[in-house]
Formats: C-alpha cells, sequence, structure tokens
C-alpha cells in the first residue's frame, strides 16, 4: 500500500502544504514565504506569522489538492507540525490538519519539525540508512547519531544562538537584509576568510555542543571598534561558524563510528560549508549527502516524509496531541 499523506506545516514564517504518496512521490509541495512580510520588522513576529498562516491556509491546501490532482477523499492520512516553533503559528497547522482529518475520518499525524530536517537528505527512501545528521537551521543546531527511522541520540545541540541565528543576526549588525544566511553567504565569495581572526567558541570542548553568541557579540565588538572591508569580514565569520560546524561534526562521524554524514536544514545551503564538508568527508572516507534545496528550509514535504515513516512504523491517530512549542531536540531520543 502506498498511503496519501497531506501535512501542514506552519511553525514559523512559511506556510507550507505537501501531498506525499508512499515515501518518494511528492504530488504537491507548496511554500508560501512570509519572510518578506517579516524584512521590514528585521525579523519574524509571531501574532504577524499566525494571521497570515490563517489567511493563506485555506487557499494552500485547495491548491496543493489541484496540483495532487487527487480528490480530498484520497487522502489516508493528515500530518501537520506540533512543535517546536511559534505557539500561535503552530497552533494555526495543528488546528487546520486535525479539523481536516475529522471532517474525512482519517488519522491525524503530529510530527517533530526537527525530525523533519534530520531525515530531510533522505527524502524519497523507505530505509533510513545509519549516519550522523547534522541540522542547521535558523532555530536549530544539533547533531544526532540516527541507526535509523525513530532510533536517534542527540548528541550534542548549541547552548544560545542557532548557526541561522548567528548569520541572520550578524547580517543585521552589518547592515544586510533578512534572512541574513544567504547575503552573508553571497558576500563572503569576495572576501579573505582569514583577514579577521573570531573565534571559534566550544572547538575543543570536547563534547558535542555548540556556541554561537559568543562569536556574534565579538562580531559587534568589532564593529563598535570601527570595523573593516565587508567582504572579509563576511568571509571570516563565515569561516569561524563553518569551521566548527564541520570540525564537530566530522568527530560526531568518528566518535559514533559512523560512515555517513547527512546535512539538513537552511544553512546547508551555505557553499563554504558545502566545500569544507565535501573535502574533509572525501579526505576521511566518509559518504555526504545534503537534502535536495527545495527540503533545506521550511517546507511541508519533510513533514509528511516523516509522517510516511510515523505511519508505515507506530501508525495510528493523534487527535490529543498538543502543539509543543518548546519541544527540545532532546526529545528525539525518546
Ligand atoms: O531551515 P530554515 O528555514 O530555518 C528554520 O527552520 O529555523 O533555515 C533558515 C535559515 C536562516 O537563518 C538563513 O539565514 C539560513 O537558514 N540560510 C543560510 C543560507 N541560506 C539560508 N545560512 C548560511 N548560508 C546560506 N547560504
Ligand atoms: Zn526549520
Amino acid at each position: 500500500m502506498r498511503p496519501v499523506v497531506l501535512a501542514i506545516e506552519t511553525s514559523c514564517d512559511e506556510t507550507a502544504v505537501a501531498v506525499l504518496r508512499g515515501f518518494d512521490e511528492l504530488l504537491a509541495g507548496e511554500v508560501w514565504s512570509q519572510a518578506q512580510i517579516h524584512s521590514e520588522f528585521g525579523g519574524v513576529v509571531p501574532e504577524v506569522a499566525s494571521r497570515n498562516h490563517t489567511a493563506a491556509l485555506p487557499n494552500s491546501i485547495r491548491s496543493a489538492l489541484d496540483h495532487a490532482e487527487i480528490l480530498p477523499g484520497a487522502i489516508d492520512a493528515v500530518a501537520a507540525t506540533a512543535g517546536p516553533g511559534l505557539p500561535a503559528a503552530l497552533l494555526v497547522g495543528m488546528a487546520a490538519g486535525k479539523g481536516l482529518a475529522i471532517g474525512l475520518r482519517k488519522p491525524f499525524l503530529a510530527v517533530n519539525h526537527v525530525e523533519g530536517h534530520l531525515l530531510s537528505p533522505f527524502f524519497g527512501e523507505s530505509m533510513i540508512e545509519p549516519h550522523i545528521g547534522l541540522v542547521v537551521s535558523g532555530g536549530h543546531t544539533l547533531l544526532v547519531d540516527v541507526d535509523g527511522y525513530g532510533r536517534y541520540e542527540v548528541l550534542g545541540s548549541t547552548m544560545d544562538d542557532a548557526a541561522g541565528e548567528a548569520f541572520d543576526k550578524v547580517a543585521k549588525l552589518l547592515g544586510l537584509g533578512y534572512p541574513g544566511g544567504i547575503e552573508i553567504d553571497r558576500m563572503a565569495r569576495g572576501g579573505d576568510p582569514a583577514r579577521y581572526d573570531f573565534p571559534r567558541s566550544m572547538l575543543n570542548s570536547g563534547d558535542h555542543q555548540f556556541s554561537f553568541s559568543g562569536l556574534k557579540t565579538s562580531v559587534r565588538y568589532f564593529l563598535e571598534r570601527g570595523g573593516g572591508d565587508l567582504a572579509d569580514v563576511c568571509a571570516s565569520f563565515q569561516e569561524a561558524v563553518v569551521d566548527v560546524l564541520a570540525t564537530k561534526a566530522l568527530r560526531a562521524v568518528a566518535a559514533a563510528g559512523r560512515t555517513c554524514l547527512a546535512v539538513s536544514g537552511g544553512v546547508s545551503s551555505n557553499s563554504r560549508l558545502q566545500s569544507v564538508l565535501r573535502e574533509s568527508c572525501a579526505t576521511a572516507g566518509i559518504r555526504l549527502r545534503f537534502a535536495a534545496p527545495e527540503l533545506r528550509t521550511d517546507n511541508a514535504a519533510m513533514i509528511a516524509f516523516t509522517a510516511a515513516h510515523q505511519l508505515a512504523g507506530r501508525g495510528g491517530s493523534n487527535l490529543d496531541a498538543d502543539i509543543e512549542p518548546t519541544l527540545s531536540a532532546a526529545a528525539l531520543s525518546r
């Protein structure tokens, strides 16, 4: 059987709906980004996000069904992101998903957003091979030892800012646009990554934890003292982030005795992170996987894919599921 799952993602500022048949047949994948709206405020405003989700969701669902060329009755299960995320934003997708499931008399599945990112490099596959997962997004930075679907051990996460958050905050300090990661990546291409020496926090902490707020503060002090060449600052800051991420990811692979590293989340689009990892993984004989570009930033296809695995595994329906805004990374290790 190849069940059809309709998934809704509204954890932050993307309204997304996907329809997936089996593990690999993406019938529709709509993402409506509110980034433009929030860019005026320099970051996501929760209240504005939830109102826009409420306004956008009915059309997004209708349009996903149109693209999928299926009638609502062909849906076998409805899924929605339960957390982590902005409470007011999560409530919109969860309520819509539950309503749809009740109306269609089909099971409802609550999905962990971080698990969605974690599995995204394996989109389309019915088996999740053992690997180390590096999730680097605007809200999360973590290293997970994955033995297969549902068998996770969180090795480490960030103690303060997420990697993408550091990119966004530093971009703001530099007067670049939001989201800042892409801007810094672009500016850094013409810069010297060795020009300024920014701190590599926790690089030799002896564990798998991260910290990026000190780096951001260090850039702020640097700018207050007069700053420097913009492209060189971008390249040097980016190098510090990439150095820590790549070094610690490779150490985690070695420590766990794995042979595969999978990288997901918005920051995995960073060109320097990709080239450093490609080179170091090739040298170390580690297979390296990235999520497809459209699956890196928030989307509903990864939520549908995770739900498909949940359905094939423990199955069931959970209409009683509450939102879990602060669902910690450790929840993956259940
Ligand atoms: O996965 P995502 O949508 O975030 C969360 O789920 O939280 O990723 C968005 C993050 C933003 O912080 C953005 O600045 C960052 O990914 N990002 C990048 C790049 N493209 C997006 N960071 C560094 N380099 C990039 N090329
Ligand atoms: Zn995300």
